[in-house]
């Protein structure tokens, strides 16, 4: 397709510069940008400097296992995709591609509700490969149900409830554009083929597109959701139901006190709350206070195969791949995201073996230090 294709870069930066080239400059800044004055997102990538490997030598690495295994998904290199939506601002073929590319690797993908493609487009990309969905609570309780029947029906294994957007960030680079692909419509899909939502509707979509999108807009999230009415969810899904966004121990607690099947420690990429605590600082609390009970996920900052070993060390049972797949999406589409994860896992392989193990899950406190 283009030349960035045939020569995709390696390093996280280079990746991100032919993102830029490739793209108009408001989908670009959607992807690279945060809240406010990025602080957050600027500290996510800098907690990592602060922890250093310290490395084991003639330990026989010469074989290894980088695979967990999470609430019945096989993970063969302890990563996931993040879910990230809207991606067809980035690509034509956006989530379809992103899909295929996962399962090409047996990575599990995580479909965002506000997805450009619907759940069921999305899954029938990904094939056999592994997937959850990601859900954001709608004010319409059942439309929210509608949308996690329908994601159990097309093969999803589990529901990652995001609730560290009750309110949308200050994200103050896409107010200077003015650009927002949800009321663009870029990541309608799930709604506009939702038969609830759809008998909700005052307009047909396909005559009155605007006037369905400005009526989706009103009920995508839920500033008023609580601990017990994610709970309602139980009534409704006999899927795994993980909690994504989680900062602070005592919320850790509350999902492992009410059952919840897993947690995702993040601050979505630094889009969210700026100036609030790094992914990676806020990790070594949490897991602490988890203790294995229940799979603990991290993202929000992940570039390079050290950072998940680092992660994994300070207790998180997986990671989330997020910023970096989408711009091989952006650079190259479908082949871009193979690169990426391709690269990934043979970082992440090679920082396992430097540092002395055999097994990914076999990471621990001991091989790091806090460094400055
Ligand atoms: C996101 N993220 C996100 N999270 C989610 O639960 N639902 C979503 O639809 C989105 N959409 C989204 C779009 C874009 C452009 C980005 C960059 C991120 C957050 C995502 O799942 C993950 O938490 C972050 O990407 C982690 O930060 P890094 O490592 O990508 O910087």
């Amino acid at each position: 397709m283009t030349v960035i294709e045939r020569s995709l870069p390696y390093s996280y930066s280079h990746l991100e510069k032919a993102a830029e080239l490739t793209l108009e400059k408001e989908p670009f800044t959607y992807v690279q940008s945060g809240a406010g004055a990025e602080v957050t997102l600027r500290a996510n990538e800098e907690a990592f400097e602060r922890w250093a490997i310290v490395p084991r030598v003639l330990k026989d690495v010469s074989s290894r296992n980088l695979s967990a295994n999470l609430l019945g998904t096989h993970l063969p290199s302890s990563f996931m995709l993040a879910p990230i939506g809207n991606q067809g601002i980035l690509h034509d073929e956006g989530e379809l591609a992103s899909a295929k590319a996962a399962a090409a690797f047996g990575v599990p993908f995580i479909a965002s509700t506000v997805s450009t493609f619907s759940l069921e487009e999305i899954a029938a990309a990904n094939g056999d490969g592994s997937r959850w969905f990601q859900l954001y609570w709608s004010s319409d309780f059942e439309v929210t149900a509608s949308m996690v029947q329908r994601a159990e029906t097309a093969g999803y294994s589990a529901i990652v409830v995001t609730v560290d957007m009750p309110v949308v960030g200050h994200r103050e680079r896409d107010l200077n554009y003015q650009y927002f692909p949800l009321a663009l419509g870029k990541g309608a899909a799930n709604f506009l083929q939702d038969p609830v939502f759809q008998s909700r509707l005052s307009k047909s979509p396909v005559e009155e597109r605007d006037v369905a999108l400005a009526e989706l807009l009103s009920v995508f999230f839920e500033p008023a959701l609580t601990w017990d009415k994610v709970q309602e969810l139980r009534k409704i899904t006999s899927l795994p139901i993980l909690i994504k966004g989680i900062l602070h121990a005592d919320d850790a607690k509350i999902a492992v006190d009410l059952a919840f099947d897993g947690i995702v420690v993040s601050n979505h990429g630094g889009r969210q709350l700026d100036g609030c605590f790094s992914s990676l600082d806020a990790l070594p609390a949490i897991a602490d206070t988890v203790k294995g009970r229940i799979p603990v996920l991290f993202d929000s900052g992940i570039r390079r195969g050290a950072d998940a070993v680092k992660a994994l060390s300070l207790g998180a049972d997986a990671v989330l791949l997020g910023r970096p797949y989408v711009y091989g999406l952006a650079a190259g589409g479908e082949n871009g995201v193979k690169h990426v994860i391709e690269q990934f896992i043979k970082d992440f392989d090679s920082a396992i073996a430097l540092t002395g193990l055999t097994k990914a899950s076999d990471a621990n406190r001991s091989i790091l230090r806090k460094v400055n």
